[in-house]
C-alpha cells in the first residue's frame, strides 16, 4: 500500500500588518500584556471587500500545487479546513475550487470545521484516501479570515488580540518510497466543553444545549416562548455582542498543555519511535507559552520547533500549514526528516501527525 507524501506546500498572509500598538485604538490592553501573555507581536488583516478564506487560500494553493509540479486540473479532491468560513452555506471548499478555476466536476470538495486541529484531520482524512488509492493529487488548504468577525471592544480583547487571517495549503500524493510519508495521525475529541471555545449564534440550536451548562441559564438573546423565526438571529444577540467568538482562555490553556505532549506521544508510540527521532515540531500556533511549556516536556532544542505566532498570531486551522512551509522554506524540514505536528482546540478536538518527509 503507498503512503502519503506532501509533495507541494505553500501560504499566503494578507498584506497588512497590525502591530499590539494599533489595537490599543479600539481596545484596552498593551503591547506588554500581548507579548507576555501569548507571545504575539502582530498579525496579519485581510482587505475586506477584496480577500476572503477562498481567495488566501486559493493564493497558497497555486504555490503548493506549483511545487508538487501539477496543474490545477489535476487536483481530484480539495480539502478546505476553516472556522471562519465566508457563508454559513456552502463551505469553503468549492468557493476555493471555483477562485482556482477548476471546472472538473468529477473533483470533490468538503469541509472541515474542527477548528484549530481543523488542517490534522484534514491531513488524516487525505491519508486514507490516497492510501486507499481513491485519489492521486489531494489538495489540502486550512484558511482562515477571523479580523471580520472579532469584537474589537475591550470585552472581545483576550480573542481579538490573538487571532490574525492567513492560509496554508498542501498537495497530497501517494508515495512508493520505502521511508517517506505520513507515518501516523491520531484524532480525538471531547464533546463535554464544546461551549468552552464557540461562536454559537447564530445557530440553529434553539437552546438546547443549556442543559449541559453546569452554572445555570444562559441567556441565548431570544424569547423562548417563540415557535418559528426570531431564535437564529436577533436585535439582542447584535446589541449585546452574542455574535462573537467566546473562549474560558485559562480552561482552554490547561487542557491544551496536557493533550499535546499526550497526542504526540500516542503517534511516536504507535510507530515504534521517541521523541528524541523527532527533527522539526510544528505545534499549532495558539500562545507562545504553550508551545514553549510542550517544547520543554519533549525535551527539543529551540531549532527543532518552528515557532511564527509572533508574527501571524494564531490563524487556527491554517498556523500548521503556514508554519511548516515557513519551516520547509527556511531550509529546517529535509528529506528524511520526522516532522510532528500536534494541534488543540475549539470542540475540544486535538491530534498529531507524524511525517517523514
Ligand atoms: O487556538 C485554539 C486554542 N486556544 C488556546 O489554546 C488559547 C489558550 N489560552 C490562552 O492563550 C490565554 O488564556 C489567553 C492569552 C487567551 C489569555 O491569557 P491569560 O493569562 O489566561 O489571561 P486571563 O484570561 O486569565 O485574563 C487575565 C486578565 C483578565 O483581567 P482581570 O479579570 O484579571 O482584570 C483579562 O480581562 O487579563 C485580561 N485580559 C487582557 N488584558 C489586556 C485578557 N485579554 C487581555 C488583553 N489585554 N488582550
Amino acid at each position: 500500500m503507498p503512503r502519503t507524501k506532501i509533495a507541494g506546500i505553500g501560504f499566503h498572509v494578507p498584506e497588512r500588518v497590525v502591530t499590539n500598538e494599533e489595537l490599543t485604538k479600539w481596545m484596552d490592553t498593551s503591547d506588554e500584556w500581548i507579548v507576555e501573555r501569548t507571545g504575539i507581536h502582530e498579525r496579519r488583516y485581510v482587505k475586506k471587500y477584496e480577500e476572503t478564506p477562498a481567495t488566501l487560500a486559493a493564493q497558497a494553493a497555486k504555490i503548493a500545487i506549483e511545487r508538487a509540479g501539477i496543474s490545477k486540473d489535476d487536483i481530484d479532491f480539495i480539502i478546505f479546513a476553516t472556522l471562519s468560513p465566508e457563508f454559513y452555506f456552502p463551505g469553503g471548499g468549492v468557493l476555493l475550487q471555483r477562485e482556482l478555476g477548476i471546472t472538473n466536476t468529477a473533483c470533490g470538495a468538503l469541509d472541515i470545521r474542527n477548528q484549530c486541529s481543523g488542517f490534522i484531520y484534514g491531513l488524516s482524512v487525505a491519508d486514507q484516501f490516497i492510501r486507499s488509492g481513491m485519489y492521486k493529487n489531494i489538495l489540502l488548504v486550512g484558511s482562515e479570515v477571523q479580523s471580520i468577525g472579532l469584537d474589537f471592544s475591550t470585552e472581545g480583547r483576550n480573542i481579538t488580540a490573538i487571532f490574525g487571517d492567513g492560509a496554508g495549503a498542501v498537495v497530497l500524493q501517494p508515495t512508493e518510497k520505502e521511508n517517506q510519508g505520513i507515518l501516523a495521525t491520531k484524532l480525538h475529541s471531547d464533546g463535554t466543553y464544546a461551549e468552552k471555545l464557540a461562536l454559537i449564534s447564530p445557530g440553529s440550536h434553539g437552546g438546547y444545549h443549556n442543559k449541559y451548562n453546569p452554572d445555570g441559564d444562559i441567556d441565548y438573546g431570544f424569547d423562548h416562548d417563540l415557535d418559528l423565526g426570531g431564535l437564529f438571529i436577533t436585535q439582542k444577540m447584535v446589541d449585546d455582542g452574542m455574535l462573537y467568538p467566546y473562549m474560558d482562555g485559562q480552561f482552554v490553556f490547561k487542557m491544551a498543555v496536557q493533550k499535546f505532549p499526550e497526542v504526540i506521544h500516542e503517534a511516536l508510540n504507535e510507530v515504534g519511535l521517541q521523541t528524541s527521532d523527532i527533527n522539526m515540531f510544528i505545534p499549532h500556533q495558539a500562545n507562545l507559552r504553550i508551545s514553549q511549556f510542550v517544547q520543554r516536556l519533549l525535551r527539543l532544542q529551540d531549532d527543532q520547533v518552528w515557532n511564527n505566532i509572533q508574527k501571524y498570531g494564531n490563524t487556527t486551522a491554517a498556523s500548521i500549514p503556514i508554519a511548516l512551509c515557513e519551516a520547509w522554506e527556511a531550509g529546517k524540514v529535509k528529506e528524511g526528516d520526522l516532522v510532528a505536528l500536534a494541534a488543540f482546540g475549539s470542540g475540544f478536538t486535538w491530534g498529531s501527525a507524524l511525517i517523514r518527509w
